[in-house]
């Protein structure tokens, strides 16, 4: 029995083995597993060659690659190493990587690894700058020229047709009126009359896999393709779940750094970091079968167990990466407030928000849901010392505790407790904390003009055309105002102008300041003295946009809040919290917040107004076509009273 176990296995392995073939020239190295094949090209320093059981997914001038924005931007060649092996499992691997040094000393590096019995690669990116400087964005690209691919999805819901460039008008930077018949048509009837790479943006926090997908039309034999991005591992990304980016748009990227919507930018001072592993995945399926049949196909390699075995046989070379022997299993019992749903615990970088652990070099993350009863367990968490924080919907603040230790090999479990931030008695709210604006009009509401009725904060923001929304602007009463209906998803200080083309003329009136009234019983207010108003923000845009630059008008953003005429003190954002948000189709962004204590006196029996304001006509130049006023997106507001 053992005898005929070890020869099968033998026999298996190499079998295995011999179905890798890798072969290298002065101008490429291919690689191929009999169903998945690539090639990289030495000149461009790219895949230039891929094909999935003989059909090609690239195109001609259709690559698969790394990219940068350092100082010298784009990179071609490096220098190239071919490895071969056989891992634990005795599964036949072969693996490229490309390594370019550029200026100062600096290294980029790529790798991609095939497994027999695969149809993807493995890669991993990585970066090294001995003496600091810009590293603004880094990303994988599958970017073909294939004409095989119609389709884009980013979600379960989030998918369409993928319209052609042919006469389309720029409305904003990167964003497109589309006009025409045929796949221009179809797009319109499904998704929208405009297309941008934001509509498709998704934030970590739950994502798993976006991709592009081939309905079967100009493929060799009529079957369907899928190419797809999976992020089997999230704890090399920065900012934590409330990453959120650009995921597919006619090129499948890798996002690995960005500044998109308030994303930050890592400190790179002695910066070495290997980013990954993720996984390039190539599907086929039946003549037929739909975006979301291959869909759910790559959704099983979204959990980052799976392959670690295999990961942790070629750590050998891959610098950074850090293998099994190096992480601990993490354990929370988490006491949570009775009314939370999709409780959400974060290791991050120690002493610092999550939103920020861009500025902690080897800052690695983890998250997961925790169970209604309080429970959560994360595997595979690197040894470290780790910042605790505990969110959900429904409950204002989060949960913080610094210095959680993991040890290599070892589970860790904290016991904490979450009692929600209270400042007395609760004499309203707007809105569901949940780190964004879904809630409000415009936000998740379903765009039921079209088939697949995307939530409308996902479109071209000049649609929801304000003024027409709001004759009067937003006069809110709480306890018979409707979120969905009479508050806005976003509070503009001026609406139209650039980057609006259905109203090109800025409109001033009623905009800027927001009114909430409400009324209160003396009951509520005997023997009251002081009141507690909070403001929590989904994402806020100062002039900074997505950048921390404080040069121009209105960098840092006063917001102002009266109460029964009373001003309260002016709230300024500062610079380095404002994302590019809500015009750039996110309900999400860099979150934050604010706290107003002040006298319960300026509370009346009966009716009471605040108003929130926003500096009137606060605009500054863009030098892309995006709106130039400021604007903020609330997640929730509250008012409490002691
Ligand atoms: C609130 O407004 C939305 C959108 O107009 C509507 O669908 C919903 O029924 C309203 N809710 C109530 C309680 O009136
Ligand atoms: C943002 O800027 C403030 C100073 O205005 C600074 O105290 C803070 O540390 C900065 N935060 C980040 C995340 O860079």
């Amino acid at each position: 029995m053992n005898l005929l176990l070890a020869f099968s296995l033998s026999s298996w392995a190499a079998f295995a083995s011999a179905a890798i073939t890798a072969s290298e020239s002065s101008t490429a190295i291919s690689v191929g597993n009999g169903r998945l094949a690539f090639s990289v090209n030495k000149g461009a320093g790219t895949i230039d060659r891929l094909s999935l059981d003989g059909q090609d997914l690239l195109g001609s001038g259709g690559r698969l690659y790394l990219d940068c924005h350092c100082d010298s931007g784009y990179w071609n060649g490096g220098s190239f190493q071919l490895y071969r092996g056989t891992d634990k499992a005795g599964v036949a691997h072969a693996g490229v990587r490309i390594s370019a040094k550029v200026d100062s000393g600096r290294t980029f590096e790529s790798y991609y690894f095939l497994r027999d019995g695969e149809t993807g690669l493995h890669t991993f990116g990585r970066v090294a700058y001995p003496n600091g400087g810009s590293l603004g964005e880094m990303r994988f690209l599958f970017r073909p020229s294939s004409s095989i691919w119609n389709h884009l999805s980013s979600s379960d819901e989030m998918w369409s047709v993928l319209p052609t460039e042919s006469g389309r008008t720029t409305v904003q930077d990167t964003t497109y009126r589309i006009s025409g018949d045929g796949v221009n048509a179809r797009y319109r009837t499904q998704m929208s009359d405009y297309f941008s790479k934001y509509m498709f943006s998704e934030s970590w926090e739950y994502h798993t896999h976006h991709g592009l997908f081939s309905d079967g039309t100009g493929t060799r034999d009529g079957s369907t393709y899928g190419a797809w991005l999976v992020m089997n591992t999230k704890d090399t990304y920065y900012n934590g779940p409330k990453w959120s980016d650009l995921t597919v748009d006619g090129i499948v990227y890798n996002y690995i750094i960005s500044n998109h919507h308030g994303n930050g930018n890592p400190d790179t001072r002695n910066f070495d970091r290997t980013f990954g592993p993720q996984y390039y995945y190539f599907n086929k399926g039946a003549k037929g079968a739909s975006v979301n049949d291959l869909r759910r196909d790559a959704g099983r390699f979204g959990d980052p167990s799976w392959n670690a075995d295999f990961y942790d046989s070629i750590a050998q070379y891959v610098p950074g990466y850090l293998p099994t022997s190096g992480r601990g299993t993490w354990s929370g019992r988490i006491g949570l407030p009775a009314s939370v749903t999709k409780p959400i615990a974060v290791l991050a970088s120690n002493g610092r928000d999550f939103q920020d652990n861009n500025l902690d070099t080897k800052s690695r993350q983890y998250w997961g849901e925790v169970s209604s009863s309080g429970e959560i367990t994360i595997p595979r968490v690197a040894a470290g010392t780790y910042r605790l924080t505990v969110y959900g919907t429904g409950i204002f603040g989060q949960y913080v505790q610094d210095e959680v230790v993991i040890r290599a090999g070892a589970t860790t479990t904290t016991t904490a407790t979450w009692a929600p931030e209270s400042a007395g008695t609760e004499l309203w709210r707007i809105g569901t904390p949940d780190r964004s604006c879904g809630e409000f009009r415009h936000g998740n509401e379903l765009d039921s003009t079209r088939i697949n009725t995307p939530k409308q904060h996902r479109l071209y923001w000049a649609v929801h055309d304000f003024p027409k929304d709001f004759p009067d602007g937003v006069n809110f009463h709480v306890g018979t105002s409707n979120i969905t209906r009479d508050f806005n998803y976003m509070h503009w200080s001026v609406f139209g102008g650039k980057a609006n083309t259905i109203r090109p003329e800025p409109y001033y009136t009623n905009v800027n300041t927001w009114t909430v009234t409400f009324d209160t019983t003396a009951a509520q207010l005997q023997g009251k003295t002081r009141a507690t108003f909070t403001v929590q923000l989904a994402g806020v845009k100062t002039s900074a946009g997505n950048t921390d630059d404080t040069n121009k008008a209105f960098a840092n953003l006063a917001y102002t809040v009266t109460v029964n005429g009373r001003a309260l003190p002016v709230w300024t954002i500062p610079a380095n919290q404002s994302s590019s948000c809500g015009a750039r189709s996110a309900a999400s962004c860099y979150n934050t917040h604010n706290k107003w204590t002040f006298d319960a006196s300026y509370l009346q029996q009966g009716l009471n107004t605040f108003s929130l304001s926003l500096p009137a006509r606060a605009t500054a130049p863009e030098s892309a076509v995006l709106p130039e006023s400021v604007y903020l997106q609330y997640d929730a507001l509250r008012l409490e009273v002691s």
